[in-house]
C-alpha cells in the first residue's frame, strides 16, 4: 500500500508540549467527518512537506480507539535524526493542513489473552495509551510497566496512573529503578500475552528473557520500528527502465524512489512489515541493512533490500523494478 490512494487530509487541531522532548499533535479530518476506526497499537504515516521535499514518518496512534473525532500522536524530538521530528516540533502548528495514511496495526492486542502484560520504555509508551484505553473500555485484564529516564521525561506517566491506578508501575532510570523482568515473567497466570515497545536494546532484553523462560512465540508481541538513518549519498538504477535515481544523504531509498515518481509499496516505513522488500540485481558496495525483516540468509545473498530504512554504501545499486 503506498500512500497514494490511501491518504487522509487532516487539519492540525492542536499541538501540546508534553515534556521537554515530546510534543503531542491532534489531527482532525479536514472535511469535518469522522476518522476511520482503528485498534490499539495501530500507527499512521504522517507526510511532512518541506519545500520540494517530503518526509513520511510512522507514529503510533495514542488516542482512545473508540473516539474517532481526532487522532493524536506524540513525537519525540531527535536532534540527530533526518529532520522529521524537528520539522514536527519546529514547523507544525494548529491550523496547518497535513496528509496522513489510514491506520495500520502491526502491534495489535491478542484478545484471546487472559491477561496483557505491557512493558514500555520512553516514547514506546504511545501505543500502550491506545491499547490500555481499548482494554479498559472492554473490561480487559492488563498491567503496564513503564520505564523512563526521570520524572520530567516520563511522558503521560501521571495520566496513566490517574486512569488505571495500581495497574500501572513506574521505573525511573536516574533513580536506579528497573523493570523486575525475571519476576514478572515468572509470576504471570497461564494465558498471559506480553507486549513490549521501547528502545531496541530493551525489546531484545525482554524478548530474550521471555524466550529463555519458555514463553511461547505466539504470546510475545513487540513494536520495533527503525527510523531511517542519514548516510552517504548513492545512486540506484531501475533495471527495467534503466532509470537512475540519486539518494541524498538525508533521504531514505524509499523517499528517493517516491520523489522520482516511482510508487513502491509500503506499510510501516520502519523495517518491520516486509511490504517494501525489493530484489537487488547487482550491487558494487556494502548493504547497510537497518530492518527487522530480512533473514541472515537474505542479507548474505545480497539480493534483497528494504528501501524504507536500509541504505547502500557504494557506487551503484541496481534494483529489480
Ligand atoms: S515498509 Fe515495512 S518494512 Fe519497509
Amino acid at each position: 500500500m503506498s500512500a497514494g490512494n490511501s491518504s487522509i487530509d487532516v487539519v492540525v487541531a492542536d499541538v501540546v508540549p508534553v515534556t521537554e522532548m515530546v510534543k503531542r499533535f491532534h489531527f482532525r479530518r479536514a472535511d469535518g467527518s469522522l476518522l476511520p476506526t482503528f485498534s490499539g497499537g495501530a500507527h499512521i504515516v504522517v507526510t511532512m512537506r518541506d519545500g520540494e521535499r517530503s518526509r513520511l514518518n510512522p507514529y503510533s496512534l495514542m488516542s482512545p480507539p473508540t473516539d474517532t473525532r481526532e487522532y493524536t500522536i506524540s513525537v519525540r524530538r531527535d536532534d540527530a535524526g533526518r529532520g522529521g521530528s524537528l520539522f514536527m516540533h519546529g514547523r507544525v502548528k494548529p491550523g496547518d493542513r497535513m496528509t496522513i495514511s489510514y491506520p495500520v496495526n502491526l502491534f495489535s492486542l491478542d484478545l484471546r489473552a487472559r491477561k496483557h502484560l505491557m512493558l514500555a520504555g520512553g516514547i514506546g509508551i504511545t501505543p500502550f495509551l491506545a491499547q490500555t484505553a481499548q482494554l479498559a473500555a472492554d473490561g480487559g485484564n492488563f498491567e503496564l510497566h513503564y520505564a523512563y529516564r526521570n520524572k520530567a521525561l516520563g511522558a503521560y506517566a501521571d495520566i496513566l496512573s490517574e486512569r488505571y491506578g495500581r495497574r500501572v508501575f513506574h521505573y525511573e532510570d536516574d533513580r536506579g529503578e528497573a523493570i523486575p523482568l525475571a519476576r514478572l515473567l515468572a509470576t504471570q497466570p497461564l494465558g498471559t500475552h506480553l507486549y513490549v515497545c521501547g528502545p531496541a536494546g530493551m525489546i531484545e532484553w525482554v524478548l530474550n528473557a521471555a524466550r529463555a523462560a519458555g514463553w511461547p512465540p505466539e504470546t510475545l508481541h513487540y513494536e520495533h520500528f527503525s527510523a531511517p538513518q542519514p548516510g552517504k549519498p548513492f545512486d540506484v538504477e531501475l533495471a527495467l527502465s534503466g532509470r537512475r535515481i540519486h539518494v541524498g544523504a538525508q533521504e531514505s531509498l524509499l523517499e528517493a524512489l517516491e520523489a522520482a515518481g516511482v510508487d513502491p509499496p509500503y506499510l510501516c516505513r520502519g523495517g518491520v512489515c516486509g511490504q517494501c522488500e525489493t530484489n537487488v540485481v547487482s550491487a558494487d558496495g556494502t548493504f547497510l541493512h537497518n530492518d527487522h525483516w530480512l533473514s541472515d540468509e537474505d542479507r548474505e545473498s545480497r539480493c534483497k533490500i528494504m528501501p524504507c530504512v536500509s541504505r547502500f554504501d557504494g557506487r551503484l545499486l541496481v534494483l529489480e523494478r
